[in-house]
């Protein structure tokens, strides 16, 4: 199975953004992260939709958006108007989770629930079989470049098994994607216990921040 890898806009140069955009998407990435913070239910501030209506024309992968804001459902309709093409929310920042999750497809974009590193895969329960995507967190949300939660492989592996099965019985494609603290050296060991999608922003928009240096790291993390 080949990984898919989705660079997180939050450590790239703000000042830069549709360059770092294309700049990712030409040394490899397969999907461009997307990190919405909202400084209530994480304790930071990024960007809105406007940023992401501005970097969609330059985006020539889908956009992967991270909604760390609650309550979410308001959101839902502008960031599909501004591009979106999966939106992933935190089931805590949802009052109806099964409403979001039709919110977002009911717009023609792919929907997951993301969970936090103490989240149950319980959550999953009554909702996978409608599910695009799940997004496990291995750090706790809200800032790049920590360190990813070891605990959290064993995670992986039986959120693995619950997508695999609700595959099997609905013949639906779901992915399963991590976040926090993916590097070269742990990546190995995440895609073995699951994962098919990993998000990596501090690990990726390094060195001389050019095509060359994100190849290098990009193709570093996927080998
Ligand atoms: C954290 C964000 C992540 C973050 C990952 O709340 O959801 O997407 O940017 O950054 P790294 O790869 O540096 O841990
Ligand atoms: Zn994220």
């Amino acid at each position: 199975m080949s990984i898919r890898i989705a660079p997180s806009l939050l450590s790239a140069d703000f000042a830069r953004l549709g360059d770092e955009v294309r700049n990712v998407i030409a040394a490899g990435a397969d999907l461009i992260h997307f990190d919405v913070m909202d400084n209530h239910y994480v304790p930071n501030l990024t960007v809105g939709p406007l940023v992401c209506q501005a970097i969609k024309p330059h985006a020539t992968v889908p956009i992967d958006v991270h909604l760390m804001v609650k309550p979410v459902d308001a959101l839902v309709p502008m960031f599909a108007q501004a591009g979106a093409d999966i939106i992933s929310f935190h089931p805590e920042a949802s009052e109806h989770v099964d409403r979001t999750i039709q919110l977002i497809r009911s717009l023609g974009v792919k929907a997951g629930p993301v969970l936090n590193p103490a989240t149950p895969l319980a959550v999953l329960d009554h909702v996978i079989d409608q599910l695009d995507l799940v997004l496990l967190m291995t750090v706790n949300p809200g800032f790049g470049g920590q360190s990813f939660i070891q605990g959290m492989l064993p995670k992986i592996a039986r959120a693995r098994a619950l997508v695999d099965a609700a595959m099997q019985r609905t013949g639906r494609t779901i992915w399963l994607e991590v976040d926090g603290g993916v590097k070269r050296d742990n990546a190995r060991a995440i895609a073995e216990a699951g994962a098919d999608t990993l998000v990596a922003g501090s690990a990726v928009f390094t060195g001389a921040r050019d095509v060359a240096a994100y190849q290098g790291a990009i193709s570093a993390i996927r080998s």
